[in-house]
């Protein structure tokens, strides 16, 4: 099995956590579209989706499912998402497409976050894959310093924009050994809009995609 069958494996496998008659929360990236292709099956079975970026909304719209605002919805019941690494305790960095704000609002609104990665995704420690950390512009140069200080090597996303109008800095080189305390420290530098790091909330369950099948962790 190659990588995106693997992807597609781990969607398919998501689609067991599909509550009937409840908003499911929907990610971003290749992963998330294999789950929004799944789900376009049930898509009678759900009240509707809040989706974590413009591009898997229109993905959704797409396949007729209904995409709702946040604002409008109660509660969500499960969100499904990447992520482009994770440990055993269900830390993740994600951000690698760049939704990692919006990714962050719809997980803290559901009730359980269900994370699909293939199995290259598992790490023993986060900081191999470039953090990402979006910024508001005029912010970038004092983040980036702060981020040297602490051992990073910034990189500015050239001419990427996030849905919500800001930039977006990879930082190389950090060994997450906290990951918790360093997404706290993080949220704290003024100009620092979302840090790619999702420790703080975990995600509850893992589906990690194997050629032997898929690996459930929670
Ligand atoms: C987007 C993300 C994605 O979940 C992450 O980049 C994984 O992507 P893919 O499923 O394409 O490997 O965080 O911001």
């Amino acid at each position: 099995m190659n990588q995106d069958e693997l992807k597609k494996q781990v969607a398919e496998a998501a689609l067991d956590y599909v509550e009937a008659g409840t908003v499911i929360g929907v990610g971003t990236g290749s992963t998330a579209n294999h789950f929004i292709d799944g789900l376009a099956r049930v898509k009678g079975r759900i009240e509707g989706t809040v989706a974590s970026s413009n591009a898997s909304a229109e993905r959704l719209r797409g396949h007729g499912i209904p995409v709702l605002d946040l604002n409008a919805v109660d509660e969500i019941s499960v969100y499904i998402d990447g992520a482009d690494e994770t440990t055993r305790h269900l830390h993740l960095i994600k951000g690698g497409g760049g939704a990692l704000t919006r990714e962050k609002i719809v997980a803290a609104a559901s009730r359980r976050f269900v994370c699909i990665c293939d199995q290259s995704k598992l790490v023993d420690r986060l900081g191999a894959f470039p953090l990402p950390i979006e910024v508001i512009p005029m912010a970038r140069s004092l983040v980036a310093r702060e981020l040297v200080k602490r051992g990073g090597r910034p990189v500015l996303r050239e001419g990427f924009v996030t849905d919500n109008g800001n930039e977006i800095l990879d930082i190389h080189g950090l060994d997450i050994m906290d990951p918790v305390a360093l997404e706290d420290e993080l949220n704290n530098l003024p100009g620092v809009v979302t840090v790619g790091i999702f420790a703080i909330r975990p995600a509850d369950i893992l589906l990690l995609g194997t050629p032997n099948g898929v690996e459930t962790l929670s």
